[in-house]
């Protein structure tokens, strides 16, 4: 979700063993980059990437490719209100198969959400995998967690955030 330029899937997979193995869906608001990464993905020679441009907010742009093994949402929550990462993370199983993993950032400045994100997961039929938080200046934080509940059910027209501060 949010998918920017796309470099953590394409430049993982383009060099990867396994690159024919997988199929993503990346979903991104601004035509400039979705042209972007749309060409980068062409480039690579990874035509199973599917490039939509569209609102990550919303289920239903999911639908084409759900469930999910990995779902990405790195470099969104920490550009929604704390009730929407809330929303989001209480929610994203939706879109996971069971077992799948989420992998999340959100940088550690004041006041630092990560601890509660990280309850959140929990709270939400999540086991902790790992957590970095690397002492750099944009003090990121980085999770994966792996879905060990039922998720819950698939709700279309569902909204994760409705505002996307830049
Ligand atoms: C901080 S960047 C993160 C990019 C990438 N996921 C990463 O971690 O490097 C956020 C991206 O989300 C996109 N974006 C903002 N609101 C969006 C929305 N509602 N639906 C899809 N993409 C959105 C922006 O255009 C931007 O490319």
């Amino acid at each position: 979700m949010c998918a920017g330029q796309g470099r953590d899937v394409i430049g993982v997979l383009s060099n990867h063993p396994r690159r024919a193995d997988v199929r993503a869906l990346l979903v991104e608001v601004d035509p400039g980059i979705v042209e972007f990464a749309r060409a980068s993905a062409a480039r690579a020679g990874l035509s199973q990437i599917d490039i939509v441009e569209g609102d990550a907010a919303s289920s239903d742009i999911y639908m084409r490719s759900i469930p999910a093994d990995i779902v990405l949402a790195c470099g969104v929550l920490g550009n929604v209100s704390d009730a929407e990462v809330a929303n989001t993370v209480r929610n994203l199983s939706m879109l996971c198969r069971p077992g799948a993993a989420v992998i999340w950032t959100r940088h550690r400045l004041e006041p630092d959400l990560t601890p509660k994100i990280r309850q959140w997961f929990v709270e939400s039929g999540f086991e902790e995998l790992s957590f970095d938080a690397p002492d750099n200046p944009g003090r990121s934080g980085i999770g994966t967690a792996r879905l060990v509940a039922a998720p819950v059910p698939f709700q279309p027209a569902f909204r994760f955030f409705s505002t996307f501060t830049r």
